[in-house]
């Protein structure tokens, strides 16, 4: 059974989802580490009443981007961790992370990337774009992470409609409906090792 890491700065909403997924025998894995790198992230006390070991780990705390990969390759080591999922996840991975993870880290973008992806496009500031650039459909996107943001493998992608009355907020929670969905699904192939990575493509088995 594979051991996942799910790393969040947030709500944690779709931490959420794969803790239901895991107790549903959906996952192909257990959730055996939640990190967060904000203290006041609700996706710790999530973790907290599911029974999962949950840690706060932040680049400000720890004093350096090389002192925070340390913290957080220890954490992942100690925990036998062998996937990781970013899930509303704000800070970037240091490089022992990177390199000893690659292949095995998962995240879940609010937009249909290529598009809207990218330095800065997180949370609001993607679904403003969006609608600033007058396209009709957006959706989710779940990603390998390799070292460029957001452009990583895509895993799976699902398109939802932008409606012409939306809003920011009415558009970011059609898409995170989709996302509650899109992830655990590719958490699940992954784990089962149904993924297969070709260059920029991801092969499902
Ligand atoms: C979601 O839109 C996710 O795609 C983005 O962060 C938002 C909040 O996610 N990366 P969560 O509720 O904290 O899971």
């Amino acid at each position: 059974m594979k051991r996942i890491a799910v790393f969040c700065s947030g709500g944690g909403s779709n931490l959420q989802a794969l803790i239901d997924a895991a107790a549903g025998g959906r996952l192909n894995g257990q959730i055996a580490l939640v990190l967060a790198n904000k203290r006041s992230a609700y996706a710790l006390e999530r973790a907290r009443l599911a029974g999962i070991p949950a840690k706060f780990i932040s680049k400000k705390n720890a004093g350096s981007v090389e002192a925070f990969d340390a913290l957080t390759y220890e954490e992942l080591r100690s925990n036998g961790i062998d996937v990781i999922v970013t899930a509303g996840y704000l800070q970037i991975l240091g490089e022992k992370t990177l390199k000893a993870y690659r292949e095995n880290i998962i995240n879940i973008h609010p937009a249909l990337l290529p598009s809207f992806g990218g330095m800065g496009m997180y949370g609001h500031h993607v679904h403003e774009a969006v609608l600033e650039s007058g396209a009709r459909v957006s959706g989710a996107t779940v990603h390998y992470v390799t070292g460029e943001v957001d452009g990583g493998p895509i895993i799976l992608q699902r398109a939802v409609d932008v409606l012409q009355d939306d809003t920011p907020d009415t558009l970011a929670a059609r898409v995170l409906s989709v996302e509650h969905q899109l992830l655990p699904a590719a958490v699940a192939l992954h784990c089962a090792g149904r993924l297969s990575i070709r260059g920029k493509r991801v092969m499902v088995l």
